[in-house]
This record gives structure tokens, sequence and C-alpha cells, in this order.
């Protein structure tokens, strides 16, 4: 079936542009353009589409009041802004983390394969397997309020960070918690800090509200330890926060961008989420998964693909889109197992989580439930980064063994 998606700028002569841009896919997509935010709201509600791509500044309506309506009223459609690089950090803050971003001007390649990546990845987390197995899932861990709150209060006309600060010190408990891993050699900062509000400053707020969430989300599946033999929440919370940190300082190594670290370490830190939504909702199916790896000698990935018919990377992925985390966040979690299949040419925010997942498994020595990983050694090789392990391994070497000693 060909996708719809549908073209918003104030500039006909650039709708035109892309229009002639993008004639060689109108076998695959169906294409509209209108001049306004109104006008695209009033075809929405006539006609289904599965991508909506905006400018940000137009008269009238900008972009950012669109993409929150169209969020509104039709959350499954792929949300894009297409918008001035210098807009980047503007629009990030504007329409908040659910959405994509395309840099003006761009090539028709680029275009095609950010909107093409959005909807594969859509049905890999929509998909015919992943909906039975979502079907059969009754709870899944909810938004904290102090993180909901946190939201509320950006999503205001004048957020501060110290509003923000003081939300999460409210939480006494998890504020040391956050204070404790931001003063840890996980991020290395050159001075100590006291305060949430210091911490959101010096580190941004997505950082620290993404620790907020992993922290409250651990504490709320605490009473599954060892529901299946072996099953050690703690481990897999150490695992995951080492993942994270290890993603950042590996994405800043190969230079990626602020916003890019900043997707990589939210992706490490919720990477095998799935793990506990399977555990807390079917412990009996992953049961049967350990057993299952265990007679036949198999990875475990491939275990629960046979007893779930999927594994818990698009489950974890399934639920942080739920979320509202960015589409790289999501594809990370998604395919932390198999980078691979992604067919990507570039270092991107996949590859740091991937590598530093198996990095960090290697260093604790498990191929278990609690954490399990394996180089796609291919896909290394081709982006050409294969020979750049050791010098990964060895940061994240000194960063454990700094926080060990710390
Ligand atoms: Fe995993
Ligand atoms: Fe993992």
């Amino acid at each position: 079936m060909k996708k719809r998606i549908l073209f918003v700028d104030d500039e006909q002569r650039l709708l035109q542009g892309l229009q002639r841009m993008l004639r060689p896919v109108r076998d695959r997509w169906e294409m509209a353009f209108v001049e306004s935010g109104p006008a695209a709201l009033e075809l929405l509600s006539r006609e289904p589409f599965d991508v909506v791509v905006t400018d940000m500044r137009m008269p009238g309506m900008g972009g950012a009041e669109l993409l929150a309506e169209v969020r509104k009223r039709h959350p499954q459609i792929i949300r894009f802004v297409f918008s001035g690089q210098s807009d980047r950090e503007l629009v990030f803050h504007a329409v908040g983390p659910a959405h994509q971003f395309i840099a003006k001007p761009t090539d028709p390649e680029t275009l095609k394969s950010a909107i093409n990546r959005a909807l594969t990845l859509r049905e890999l987390l929509l998909g015919e397997k992943m909906r039975k197995l979502v079907a059969r899932i009754r709870v899944l861990p909810s938004l904290p309020d102090v993180y909901v709150q946190v939201l509320e209060s950006l999503r205001s006309q004048d957020p501060s960070l110290k509003q923000v600060g003081a939300l999460i010190e409210k939480d006494l408990g998890m504020s040391s918690k956050v204070l404790q891993l931001v003063n840890s050699a996980f991020f290395g900062l050159p001075q100590r800090v006291t305060s949430p509000s210091q911490a959101v400053g010096l580190l941004g707020l997505d950082i620290i509200q993404a620790l907020v969430l992993v922290f409250n989300v651990f504490s709320q599946f605490q009473g599954l330890n060892e529901t299946i033999p072996g099953l050690n929440l703690n481990t897999i919370q150490a695992h995951s926060l080492a993942v994270g940190s290890y993603a950042r300082a590996i994405a800043k190594m190969e230079g990626l961008g602020k916003v890019e670290t900043d997707a990589a370490f939210m992706a490490g830190l919720f990477h095998d989420i799935g793990k506990l939504v399977l555990v807390s909702n079917l412990p009996q199916s992953c049961f049967q998964v350990v057993s299952l790896a265990r007679e036949r000698h198999l990875v475990l990935p491939v275990a629960e693909e046979t007893v779930f018919g999927a594994t818990h990377a698009p489950v974890g992925a399934f639920l942080l889109g739920l979320w509202g985390f960015s589409d790289p966040v999501v594809e990370a979690c998604a395919y932390h197992h198999r980078p691979g299949v992604t067919q990507r040419k570039a270092f991107d925010v996949i590859t740091a989580v991937h590598v530093a997942n198996v990095i960090d498994c290697e260093m604790r020595r498990v191929n278990t439930f609690n954490a399990w990983g394996q180089f796609d050694m291919y896909y290394l090789k081709e982006l050409g980064v294969d020979h750049h392990i050791a010098q990964w391994r060895k940061v994240c070497q000194v960063m454990k063994q700094e926080g060990a000693n710390n």
C-alpha cells in the first residue's frame, strides 16, 4: 500500500520544488502539499496520512502549534519538522522530543531516507508480530508524577531551570540518586554538582529528566526480582546506567553533536526496558525463554524470538515511543542487538548504543537474561569503525574504574 505524506509550507516555491524533487517516488508515496496549518488540519480530518512534514515559521498557525494539534487529533501520524538548521534547538524546545527534524535545504535522498526510516520503524513496532505480543501485555510502567510535572512545566510559556530543579528536589530519594550519578565518573564533570537545578544547567534537561524516569521505572519494578531464575533488577539497572553513559561517551568520541549524544545516553538508559515489560506481564513465557536458551544453547534474543515472536528490543522501543521519546532514541532501542538491519552507512545513535551494550556485557562477563551482547561485526566493518573497538573498550574501562574508585 502506498504511504501518504502531507507537506506543509507557506512558501509555494518550496512546495513546488519538493513536488518536483519527489516525483520519482510517486509510485510508493502519495503526496499532498498545502500552504498553511489550518489547511493541513482540514485535510487531515478528511483523509488518512502516515506522515506530516511541516515548516516551522508560517504566518498564523506556526509549525509547533500545528504539530501539537496533529499529536492530539491524530497521534498515530509521524511528525516531521522541515526547517533551517539554526532553528534546531528552538524546534526541539517548542515541539518537544516527539518529532523528527530535517534541515533545510536538503537533497531528495536525505529527505526520502529520513521519512523511510520513520516509516520502517513504525512498521517494526506496529507490525503483525508485535501487535500480537503487545495485545498480551496488560500493564505498562507508568510515567512518574514528577516526570509528568516536569514535562508540563516545560510546556509552560517560561520554563525555568530553577522550577524544574525544584520539582525534582521535592522527591529527596530521587534527587539524591540523580546527584550521585551525575557526580560519578560516568559524567566526568569538572565540578561537584550539589542541586538538581545545577545538574539541569550543566547537563541539560533531557538528561536529568531521563535519569528521573529511569530510577523511577526501576523502582516500580523492584518486586520482580528473581521472578525468573537469575533475574536481578539491580544488575539490569546498573547495566542500563553504564550503557547510557558509555554510549554518550562513545558518541562524543565519534564526533556526534549534543542532540545525538543526549539521545545515545537516553537510549542506553532504556535499551533493555522491554525485559521489564515482558517479565512483569508474561513471567511464565520468560521462564520458558530462559529454559529454552539454556537447553538449546541459544542466545537470549533468539530464544525470545522463538517464544514471543519478537525480542525485548522492539517491545522496549514500543514503550519509549508511547512515552514520547524521539525516533533516534526509539530506534536505538529497537535495533540495539541487530543494528545491521537498518542498513545505515554512518556511525549514529544506534551504533553507539549497540557497542556500549556489548562492551558493558563483556566487562560484566555475562550473557544472561540480565545482559546480553555481541558485536555486529559485519555492520561495524561496513561503517569502517571496527578498528575503533579497542579504543572504545578502553574509554569504558576507565569510566568504570573511576566509578568504582569514587
Ligand atoms: Fe538487550
Ligand atoms: Fe543490554
